[in-house]
Formats: C-alpha cells, structure tokens, sequence
C-alpha cells in the first residue's frame, strides 16, 4: 500500500528540505511500488503463459519518459516501448536493449525507420505507405528487426476521446472494419514473409476491460487466419498494446494485471498456449500510482468567500488537469509545514497552481483540510503522464524529481531523478543563444 510510504517520504522530503521555501516543488517516484508493480505484471502473466513462452513487456515510454525510471524498469525485467528518436534515445540511455525495445508512432520517417531496423529493434508498421518504405528498406539490406502491421480493430473507445486509440475513426493503424482493409493486411502478409508480428493498442484510461480484450481476440482472429492461409506459422508474435486504466479516485479497485490477464486467458484461450510470444506495452498502469507532485503553498487567500491555496503545482506539472479538470481530476492531499498530513475539518477551497491565467487550478471547490501557508498540497497518482507532459508557459521550470525508498535503518533515502530545469536551461531553450 503506497499511502503509508507516500506519507513518510513527504515528511522525510520537507525534513531533508528537499521541498521548502527555497525549493517550493518536487516531483516524488516511490521506487519500492514501482518495483511492485514490475513483478506483479511479470508474475499475472506468467501465471497465464504456457512455460517457455517469450513474453516481452515493453513499458511505454511515453508514460514516464525519464532515463533512471527506465533503467529501473530494465532491471526488473521490463523493455521499452517508444514511439519518437527522442524517446528511443531515452531508451538506449537507460541502456535497454534493441532487442528488448519497440518502435511504434504514426508519423516515422524513413530515417527513423532505418535507424530503427539498423539497431534491430522491433518496428510495428502503421500504415500501407509505412509499409512501402519498409519494402524498400528491407530489401536494401538485411536486418534482425521484428516487423510487424499495427491494426485498429475498431471495437470502440473508452469514456475518453482523445485517448481512444480503437475508435472507428482513429488515427492509429489500419482500420481493420474497414471496407477491404481485413483482405488488404493479410495480403500485406501473405506477400511479404518478413512480417512476422501483429500489433494492436486498442486500451485508453476509461475503457472497460472486456473491451479491451475484445480488441486483442479480434487480433489474435487475425494472426489465426493469415497463419491458416500462409500455412505456415508466419505470424510468431502478439503486441497486444498496453491501456490498463487506473483508479484515480482512490487507491482501492484499481485493475490488476492479474485480473487482466485472466480475463485475457478466459477470453481467448489460443493466446497463451505458447504458439505466439507476446508483447505487451503497458504505460499508465505501471507507474501512475507511484507519483507525487509536492507543492508548498505560498499564499492562503480567499475571494468571494472562497478559500484558495496558491500553489506551486499548475499547469506546468499537470497541464491534463489544469485544461480537463472532468476527465483528469486529481487527489490532492493535504500536508501541514512540518510535512504531516493535515487534519481538521474539509473546508471548501481551491487549490491554484502559479501560471497567469485563472483556470490554472490543480482542484477546484474541493472540500479538504484548509491549506494554509507553508503547508504543502501533494497531487497524487502522478506518476504516468505528468511529469511527460511539462508545459512551458511563464517559463515555469521544469521540477526535480526524486526518488525513494527505505534506507535500510527505519528512515527515507532519496535518489535524485532528475535535477531541476535551470534558469540557464530556460534561456537557452527559449532562444538564448541565437544571435540577434
Ligand atoms: N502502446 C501504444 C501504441 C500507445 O499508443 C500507448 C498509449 C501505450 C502503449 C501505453 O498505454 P497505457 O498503458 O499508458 O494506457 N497522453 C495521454 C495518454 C495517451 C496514451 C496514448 N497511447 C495522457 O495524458 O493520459
């Protein structure tokens, strides 16, 4: 359970003074859950798999696009999925290999592509026009690179839009219902005995499971059939994606790995009797319950009877949040100076972030002990796709990030991450060194 260790770190951070006056925001990872939470992805779908059965978790990196965090994740076993030149050089900075790492994105160009098959890494194939370049650059030199077609089974989206990556109409792979599309991609195979591999990511955070596994039996259909009319085992290789969902409202009934990975089992049986190795590519549920974004308060104000907490956690730490405050709404806790969690009656308030504009709010009327200044608000679950999402506006740097687990003699022993953005950074990132 996270909320103990969580607790303890804050205390630990604000009596370290990693977070204080001077240093008014810090990102926390909870090293110990994050360990957890590798073994327990590992272990649901070991238990499923037939022995022997390769099964490649690739984390995407696109969740948490930090260099130790992957490193980490490498030596628990876990691989890389990325999905740009940046996150793939994250990857190989973290020193995971090609051949535990995955290259999808909807928009590689050919120089990205032929990078990719020189390293060997595994490449799933977007689109018909991604596949003609990849004819050319299979057939102009020899690679050990998997290759694979993503498809879109179009079995619908979760409560989400934007993250609904299995829609009729998403941008993402070929549209498997598609008029002719189902007879084009086992053609596209049928034609090219390098294609050994079947992609599909289809989950989003607010798509029921059942849905999910819907879409991976409807890729596993497809893997079936062009083995059948290949005749042969063409196909050797699932990616079923990622998309696990996670709880935000409270740590409790979160979907386990185990869940999933039984309902998978039940759902389509064939998948785990060891004819096909599998790849999964989970971001989100990997890592989100494992982060804290801690801000002190640096002024306790209050405006037409309202109570607000001028923090500084805003856009630039969960720009999700700030711009869609119903579809990402964060816990926030609320901790006293000292570090310890505030008691006291809920007082309804608003929690703000620094930025210039009034909707940059990390929690809006929400009832919670009252902030008061040099207290610290500590927005949780942020562990995926926060601290990837900086948002540069007023030049708000970027935070440090640490993190932390036992020290061995009762207390909290913290790892730095990464160092805060530097105002130097932020000149030069801004223009700084061009000349007039
Ligand atoms: N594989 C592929 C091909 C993906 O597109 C994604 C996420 C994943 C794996 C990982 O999915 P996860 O297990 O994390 O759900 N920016 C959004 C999230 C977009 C996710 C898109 N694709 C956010 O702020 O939540």
């Amino acid at each position: 359970n996270g909320g103990p260790r969580r607790d303890e770190a804050v205390r630990a951070a604000v009596e370290q003074g990693l977070v204080g006056p001077a240093t008014p925001i810090i990102g926390l990872l909870d090293i110990t859950g994050i360990r957890a939470s590798a073994a327990a992805l590992r272990a649901a779908f070991d238990a499923v798999t037939a022995p022997g059965t390769p099964v490649l978790h690739a984390f995407a990196v696109k969740a948490t696009p930090l260099v130790p965090v992957l490193r980490l994740l490498h030596r628990e076993g876990i691989g890389a999925e990325v999905a740009s030149p940046g996150e793939l050089a994250l990857a190989r900075a973290a020193g995971v290999p090609p051949a535990r790492t995955v290259l999808d994105s909807p928009a590689k160009t050919p120089a990205e592509l032929r990078e990719a098959l020189a390293l060997g890494i595994a490449v799933n194939a977007d689109n018909p026009q991604e596949l003609e370049r990849l004819d050319a650059l299979v057939r102009s030199a020899s690679t050990r690179s998997p290759i694979g077609i993503r498809v879109n089974p179009q079995v619908g989206g979760g409560s989400i839009g934007a993250l609904s990556t299995a829609t009729a109409t998403s941008k993402f792979g070929v549209a498997l219902r598609d008029e002719g599309a189902r007879e084009w991609v086992v053609r596209a195979y049928l034609d090219r005995p390098w294609l050994t591999r079947l992609h599909a990511h289809s989950g989003s955070q607010g798509m029921p499971l059942e849905l999910m596994a819907r879409a991976v039996a409807e890729t596993y259909g497809l893997a079936e059939e062009i083995n059948e009319r290949a005749g042969r085992r063409q196909i050797d290789t699932l990616d079923i994606g990622g998309g696990l969902p996670v709880n935000f409202g409270s740590d409790a009934h979160t979907p386990t790995y185990e869940e999933y990975a039984r309902l998978l089992a039940a759902t389509v049986p064939g998948l785990f009797d060891g004819r096909y190795g599998l790849v999964t590519e989970f971001g989100r549920s990997l890592l989100a319950k494992h982060g804290v974004v801690l801000a002190r308060v640096e002024y306790a104000k209050s405006a037409g009877g309202r109570a607000i907490a001028v923090t500084h956690a805003g856009v630039q730490v969960a720009a999700r949040t700030v711009y869609a405050p119903k579809s990402w709404p964060l816990r926030v806790a609320a901790y006293d100076t000292k570090g310890r969690p505030k008691a006291g009656p809920d007082v309804v308030q608003d929690v703000a972030g620094p930025a210039c504009f009034a909707g940059d709010l990390l929690a809006e009327g929400r009832s919670m002990p009252l902030l008061e200044q040099g207290d610290y608000a500590a927005a949780l679950d942020t562990g995926a796709y926060y601290f990837a999402h900086h948002y540069a506006y007023n030049s708000l740097a970027r935070p440090g990030i640490y993190g932390f687990g036992p020290d061995g003699a009762g207390g909290v022993r913290f790892a730095v991450v990464r160092t805060p953005q530097t105002l130097d950074e932020i000149v030069a990132e801004s223009g700084g060194s061009h000349a007039e």
